[in-house]
C-alpha cells in the first residue's frame, strides 16, 4: 500500500501535457488542452487535459481521469502499476508495500538475464559481420531497420558459448541462466541454448521480456523456430505476442487481431493496424481469452489459409463466441498467410484488403459451407445441413437461426419449414457432430513418418542400451520431424530419464514429464498409438528399427534441403545466395552417399 498523501504528491508533480502528448495530439484550447479521444473512435475531439487540475479525461465515453487512472486505461495495468509508474516518470521515491512486488522482485533477475541477451543479439545484428548475412535476410523477407528495431528483433551469436561468457562475467548464476531458457548444460559444460537463430523477444503485456524465439536463416537446421524452455516468467500457453504494442491501438479501436506468426503481426503492424497479436503457433487457450477479454470483446480471426489455419480459426471462434465474444474473420485466401500477401501485394494493398474483406464469424461458416456443397450428393447435403446447425446454435439468437435457414433453404430450393423441422429434431438429439466442412486429412507423408517416430519411442522402451543405441543413429537436434515436433522433447527428456535410471518404468517417466510441464505432450502420444494401433502393430525387430530410423534420418535431410531452398528464396543478397546454393549442392550429395 501507498500512504494516500504521497499518492496526493505524485497526482500534484505530474506534468499533464508530458504524459498525455505520446497517446493523443493535444491543442491548446482554454486555460488547457484538447485532443481525439484515445479511447475511442471519434471525430471531434472531446478529450480534455489540464494541467492544473491534474485531469486527462474524455467527456464522452468517461475514460481516463487524474494521472493513475489515465494510466491505468491507457496501459491497461492495476493500480499499483500505475502508481510505480508515475513515481518513476516523476522520479519520486515511494514507500510501498505491495505483495506483487516481492514476487516481481525475485522475478527481476530473469528479466535481467533476458535484457542482457536481448543485448548482445541486437548489437549481433547490426554491428557485426555475421549481422550482416541475417539483415540481408531480413530484408529480403522486407522488413526494414525500423521495423526490425520496433520488434527489438536481433541474432544469437554462432560462437555458441558468447551469451553464457557474457551472462557469466555480469556475474548471473549458471542456476539462473538455465532457468531462465538462456543456457543448457551439455555433457557438464555451459553452452548458449539459442545458436546463429534470428532472434524474436518475447514480452509480456508490461513489455518486459520473458522469452524469446529464435528463427532458423540459414536453412541448416530441422526446426523452424525454437523456443525459450518454459520458465518461471515464460508460460508460452498464455503468451499473446505483441500485446505490448498493441494495447493502446486495441483500446482505442476496441477490438484485437489475432494471427498465427510472429511474421504475420509484425508485417501487418507496419500497414498501421497495429491491435495485432499472435500465440506461438500453440492452439488457444482459455487463458489467453481471459486475457484478452479484460481489454476487448470483439475479435478478428486472421489465421493461414491452409487447412491448418482453417481448423484452428473453427476451433478458436467457438472458444471465443462461448466466452462472450463478438468474432470475426479475416479470410486471406490469396497467400498462405497475411505475412506473404504483404510481401506480393504490399501494405496499402494489405490494409485496404484487411478493410473490406473482414465478414462475420457466421458467414465465413456459410460461406465455406455453400462454397462446399453438392446438392445432389445426400451426404453432404446432410452434413452441410448439420454443420450450419452446429454453428448456428453457438449464437443462442433466433434472429440469426432464422436470418441462415432462409438463406440456405432458398439456396437447396427446401422449405423453410422442412429446415426448421429437421432444427427442432436434431436439437432434441445432440450427440451429433457433423463432419467438418472441410474435412482434415493429414498429409499422408508426415502421418507415415509420424508412425516411425512412435515405433522408435517404444523401441526405446525395451532397455537403456537400445535407447543410447537409436541416439547416436539420429542426427542431434533434427531426429523427429513427424507432424508433432514436440516429440523431439520428449526424445529428450526420455535421455535425461535414463541419465538417472537404468530400466525404463512408466510411472517414473511420467512424474519427470510433469516436473517439466511436458506431460500433455505426452499423453497425445499414448492417445496416438491407441488411435493407430492397427498400423503400429507389426513385430518389432531389428531389421523394422533399422528401417525406422532410415526413414526418419532421410525424411529430416529431405526437410533440410527443402528448408535451405526457401531459403534462397527468401534471400535478396546475390553472394549469398550464392553461397547457399554451392551448400545445398553439397548437402544434397552427401545424402546422397548416406
Ligand atoms: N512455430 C513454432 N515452432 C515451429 C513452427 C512454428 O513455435 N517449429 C510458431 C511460431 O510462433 C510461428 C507460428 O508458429 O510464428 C506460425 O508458424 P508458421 O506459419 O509455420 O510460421 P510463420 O509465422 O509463417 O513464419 P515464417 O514466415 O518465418 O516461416
Ligand atoms: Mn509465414
Amino acid at each position: 500500500m501507498v500512504a494516500r498523501e504521497d499518492i496526493n504528491k505524485l497526482i500534484e508533480a505530474t506534468d499533464m501535457y508530458a504524459l498525455v502528448s505520446p497517446y493523443v495530439k493535444l491543442i491548446k484550447s482554454g486555460s488547457g488542452y484538447k485532443g481525439l479521444c484515445p479511447f475511442h473512435n471519434e471525430k471531434t475531439p472531446s478529450f480534455s487535459v489540464s494541467q492544473e487540475k491534474h485531469l486527462a479525461h474524455c467527456f464522452s465515453c468517461g475514460k481516463g481521469g487524474n494521472p493513475i487512472q489515465f494510466l491505468m486505461d491507457i496501459k491497461n495495468i492495476s493500480f499499483m502499476e500505475a502508481v510505480k509508474e508515475l513515481a518513476k516518470i516523476n522520479n519520486m521515491e515511494l514507500n510501498i508495500d505491495d505483495p506483487n512486488a516481492k514476487i516481481e522482485e525475485e522475478r527481476k533477475k530473469y528479466y535481467d538475464l533476458n535484457l542482457l541477451a536481448y543485448n548482445l543479439f541486437t548489437r549481433n545484428l547490426f554491428m557485426t559481420n555475421e549481422g550482416k548475412k541475417a539483415l540481408a535476410y531480413l530484408e529480403g523477407r522486407g522488413l526494414d531497420e525500423e521495423t526490425i528495431k520496433t520488434f527489438g528483433i536481433g541474432l544469437a551469436p554462432k560462437d555458441g558459448k558468447m551469451l553464457y561468457k557474457l551472462l557469466k562475467e555480469s556475474n548471473f548464476l549458471e542456476l539462473d541462466m538455465v532457468d531462465v531458457g538462456l543456457v543448457k548444460n551439455v555433457n557438464d559444460n555451459y553452452v548458449d541454448f539459442f545458436v546463429n537463430r534470428i532472434m524474436f523477444p518475447i514480452r509480456n503485456e508490461r513489455g518486459k521480456i520473458i522469452g524469446f524465439s529464435g528463427r532458423d536463416y540459414t536453412g541448416s537446421s530441422e526446426a523452424k523456430y525454437m523456443n525459450t524452455i518454459e520458465s518461471p516468467i515464460f508460460k508460452k500457453n498464455l503468451v499473446l505476442y505483441n500485446l505490448d504494442l498493441a494495447i493502446p491501438a486495441i483500446s482505442k479501436n476496441n477490438r484485437i487481431i489475432l494471427h498465427e506468426g510472429y511474421m504475420d503481426v509484425i508485417a501487418t503492424y507496419r500497414s498501421g493496424l497495429h491491435e495485432v497479436v499472435c500465440s506461438m503457433g500453440t492452439a488457444l487457450t482459455t487463458g489467453q481469452i481471459k486475457q484478452i477479454s479484460r481489454f476487448t470483446k470483439n475479435v478478428i480471426l486472421s489465421f493461414d489459409s491452409d487447412s491448418a489455419g482453417i481448423k484452428a480459426t473453427y476451433r478458436a471462434a467457438e472458444l471465443f463466441i462461448k466466452e462472450g465474444f463478438n468474432v470475426n474473420v479475416l479470410k486471406i485466401d490469396k497467400t498462405k498467410d497475411s505475412d506473404e500477401f504483404v510481401k506480393k501485394y504490399g501494405l496499402k494493398t494489405y490494409y485496404d484488403y484487411f478493410n473490406s474483406h473482414i465478414t462475420t464469424f457466421i458467414d465465413y461458416v456459410y460461406n465455406d459451407i455453400i462454397n462446399n456443397l453438392n446438392v445432389n450428393d445426400i451426404f453432404n447435403l446432410e452434413n452441410s445441413k448439420k454443420n450450419l446447425f452446429k454453428y448456428l446454435n453457438l449464437y443462442h439468437s433466433n434472429i440469426v437461426l432464422e436470418k441462415y435457414l432462409n438463406l440456405f433453404s432458398q439456396k437447396i430450393g427446401v422449405s423453410l419449414n422442412a429446415l426448421l423441422n429437421d432444427y427442432n429434431k436434431l436439437n432434441n438429439n445432440l450427440n451429433y457432430e457433423p463432419e467438418p466442412i472441410i474435412s482434415n486429412i493429414p498429409k499422408k507423408n508426415k502421418e507415415e513418418i509420424y508412425l516411425y517416430e512412435l515405433r522408435i519411442f517404444e523401441y526405446a522402451k525395451i532397455s537403456k542400451n537400445k535407447a543410447l543405441e537409436i541416439d547416436s543413429k539420429l542426427e542431434k537436434g533434427n531426429n523427429f520431424v513427424g507432424f508433432k515436433p514436440i516429440n523431439e522433447r520428449l526424445w529428450q527428456e526420455l535421455m535425461n530419464y535414463y541419465n538417472i535410471y537404468d530400466e525404463f518404468n512408466e510411472e517414473d517417466f511420467i512424474t519427470l514429464l510433469q516436473s517439466k510441464n511436458l506431460y500433455d505432450d505426452y499423453y497425445h502420444m499414448i492417445e496416438d498409438n491407441e488411435k493407430y494401433k492397427e498400423k503400429l502393430d507389426l513385430p518389432y525387430s531389428e531389421i523394422d528399427l533399422e528401417e525406422c530410423l532410415n526413414k526418419l534420418v532421410s525424411n529430416s535431410n529431405k526437410n533440410k534441403l527443402n528448408n535451405l531452398q526457401k531459403t534462397i528464396v527468401e534471400q535478396s543478397d546475390l553472394e549469398l545466395k550464392k553461397e547457399l546454393t554451392i551448400k545445398k549442392f553439397q548437402m544434397r550429395k552427401k545424402y546422397e552417399r548416406n
